[in-house]
Order: structure tokens, then C-alpha cells, then sequence
């Protein structure tokens, strides 16, 4: 049976979301990878018990995590009841819809049909009564904004979710995103977006955008997918995300050049006393309007990693001018 190491918010660092209540700490574990159906469920198990275990308390998740569709919120709730279940107030578990998850025209984008029934149907398959946080996975380019954030407003007020997101808004959409959940009532609490060394669209106005508005940010995929690793530095390994599932990072991902600037910037990070995965996490943390960096795992030992960055997210003048340097050389 497991018991959760009792020190674990000793060394952790928590920040605060924007100007809300709610306090998430420096690394989150996401389970769009590693956690499907395909997967070993007792690796799944061990992750997130580690993971509560060094203080990680944010989980998320989203309808189509898999694959397949659905099965991450599946093996999510079995492990739940296997471990965890004793300790939910002390966890935040999200989820999201907003890509395609059924066939047909409610199953996909934004409208207050899909949002409100994928919501009924993430809780039924975590076995969760709510969920902390509900997010638009995406604008929907059709579906008037008021619609989508009417869902998330009623999401909300029925208790199913505990606060709104939104992610993969660009500035302008978060505003007017933002302004509707005001006059709704429902304030928007957090904005998920893609953000690493290399892809930094974020810092053309998003950032800026959400500390005026007060929204805290939680940035994914602070690692690029695994390339801001050690882990391509000696080839592709089988067991690795671009050796095992090239759906969204396979060999034309991992260039000659990619791997060069990944050396130079690993030597910053040595210099720093931190893993190339460390110093990625590290970096992304540097933005103030960042509550945390939202990783995956394949293993324990690299969520061990990861977390360890919190401890040193100062970087000087010389190492990020040096950082710019590498990345402006850097393919788009
Ligand atoms: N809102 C959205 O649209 C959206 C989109 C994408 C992701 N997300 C969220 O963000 C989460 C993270 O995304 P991601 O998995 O792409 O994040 P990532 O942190 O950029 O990449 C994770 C991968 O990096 C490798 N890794 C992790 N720690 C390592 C370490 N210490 N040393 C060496 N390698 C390490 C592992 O690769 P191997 O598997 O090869 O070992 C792991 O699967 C998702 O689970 C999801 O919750 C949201």
C-alpha cells in the first residue's frame, strides 16, 4: 500500500496563478504520453506516486490522451483508487477538450455541446466527481467565443470543474476569452501554452498579455518533446518517444543541427551544475508570468530530474545572452 513520503513539500517551490487563490508548483506532470492504453499501467503508477511523492501535486490531463482516445483519464482513475485516492484535496487534476475526440459534429472545437458532454464524460472515466481545473483546449475559429466560455462558466457552476482555462489562445483571442468569462463571473485563472527554447512565440505578447490580466500561465512541453535532453545525443533510442511513436516527434524532428545546438546548450547546463533537462525547465521558469512548467515522463528517474530544477532557476546576463546566441542560429 502506498504512503506518500511525508517531507514532500518541504523542498518544493509553489507559485502562485496569476492573481488567484490557487498555488501550483514549479513542475507538473502531464499524461498526454506514456499513460495510454498501449502502456504498462504499473510504470504509470510508479510515476505518479513519485511524482506526489517529490511534491508535484498538478496532474493533467486531457479527453483524447491515449491512445486511445480516453484511456490517460481511464488508467489516470484506476491508479487514483490504487494510491492516491486519499490524498485528491491535495492534488489538482485538469483536463481539456477541444480536438477531436468522437466522430460526427459534437466531438471536436469548441461548442458548449462538446465542452459540457466531454466534461461528463472525462469525470465518468477518472471516476472523479470534478475536476480542478476545465479547459478550451483550442479556439475555435467558428464558434463564437461567447459559446465556448459559456460552457466553462457552467462547467464551473455546476461544480463539475473548479476553475476555467483556456490554452493555445494567442493574445488577442485570450482577451476576448477573458473579458467573457469576466462578465461572466468566471474568472479565466489559467492560460496552457507551448513554451521552450525552441519556441518562444509566447514572448510576442502572451506573457505580457496575461500578467496584465493577472492569469497565471502554465507553460508545456518545457523539454520541445524530449529534444532539450540528453536523450538524442547518441541516436534514437527504441524506448524513446521518437523511437517508439513518430506521431508527433520522429527522426526529421531530430537534424544534425537540432542535436549541435542541444551540445552547446548542454554545456551551459553542465557549467550550471544542472542536466540538459534541468536547465531546459529552469529556463522556462525564468517568466514571471509562468505558475509552472508542465513536463511528461516516460520514467520515474526523469521526473526526479526534471523537479530538481526548481532549485536554481536564476540564470546571469552572460547565460541567457549566451542561450540567445545558440537558439538565433537555430532553424524556425
Ligand atoms: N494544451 C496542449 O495543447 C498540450 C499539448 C501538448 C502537451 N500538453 C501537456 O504538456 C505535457 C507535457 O508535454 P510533453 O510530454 O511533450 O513534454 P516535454 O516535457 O517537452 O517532453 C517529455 C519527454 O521528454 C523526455 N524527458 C522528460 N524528462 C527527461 C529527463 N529528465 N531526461 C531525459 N529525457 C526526459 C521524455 O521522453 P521519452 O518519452 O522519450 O523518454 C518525456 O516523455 C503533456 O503531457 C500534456 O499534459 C498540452
Amino acid at each position: 500500500m502506498y504512503t506518500p513520503d511525508e517531507h514532500r513539500y518541504e523542498s518544493m517551490v509553489y507559485r502562485r496563478c496569476g492573481r488567484s487563490g490557487l498555488k501550483l508548483q514549479a513542475i507538473s506532470l502531464g499524461l498526454w504520453h506514456n499513460f495510454g492504453g498501449v502502456d504498462a499501467f504499473e510504470n504509470m503508477r510508479a510515476m505518479l506516486c513519485r511524482a506526489f511523492d517529490l511534491g508535484v501535486t498538478h496532474f493533467d490531463l486531457a479527453n483524447n490522451y491515449g491512445p486511445p482516445y480516453g484511456s490517460a483519464e481511464e488508467n489516470f482513475g484506476r491508479a487514483l483508487r490504487a494510491d492516491l485516492q486519499a490524498w485528491r484535496d491535495q492534488m489538482i487534476v485538469s483536463t481539456k477538450a477541444g480536438y477531436d475526440m468522437w466522430p460526427g459534429p459534437y466531438g471536436d472545437w469548441g461548442s458548449r455541446k462538446y465542452l459540457l458532454a466531454s466534461l461528463d464524460q472525462s469525470l465518468r472515466r477518472m471516476g472523479l466527481e470534478y475536476v480542478d481545473i476545465f479547459y478550451s483546449h483550442r479556439p475555435d475559429p467558428e464558434t463564437p467565443v461567447e459559446e465556448t466560455m459559456s460552457a466553462l462558466d457552467r462547467a464551473v457552476r455546476s461544480g463539475k470543474a473548479l476553475y476555467a482555462g483556456i490554452s493555445n489562445y494567442n493574445p488577442a483571442q485570450t482577451a476576448l476569452a477573458v473579458a467573457e468569462l469576466r462578465r461572466l463571473g468566471t474568472p479565466c485563472v489559467i492560460h496552457q501554452m507551448k513554451y521552450s527554447m525552441f519556441v518562444r512565440k509566447p514572448e510576442e505578447g502572451l506573457f505580457e498579455r496575461l500578467e496584465a490580466e493577472g492569469i497565471g500561465g502554465i507553460a508545456f512541453s518545457p523539454l520541445a518533446l524530449g529534444m532539450l535532453t540528453d536523450r538524442y545525443l547518441k541516436g534514437i533510442p527504441a524506448d524513446s518517444r521518437a523511437g517508439k511513436d513518430g506521431r508527433f516527434l520522429n527522426q526529421t524532428h531530430i537534424t544534425a543541427e537540432r542535436l549541435s545546438e542541444v551540445r552547446a546548450l548542454a554545456e551551459i547546463a553542465q557549467q550550471r551544475g544542472q542536466s540538459m533537462a534541468q536547465m531546459a525547465v529552469a529556463w522556462v521558469l525564468r517568466q514571471k508570468a509562468l505558475a509552472s512548467a508542465l513536463i511528461g515522463a516516460s520514467r520515474p528517474a526523469q521526473i526526479e530530474d526534471c523537479v530538481a530544477a526548481a532549485a536554481n532557476t536564476e540564470f546571469s546576463a552572460a547565460e541567457l545572452s549566451r542561450i540567445d546566441e545558440i537558439l538565433l542560429t537555430a532553424p524556425a
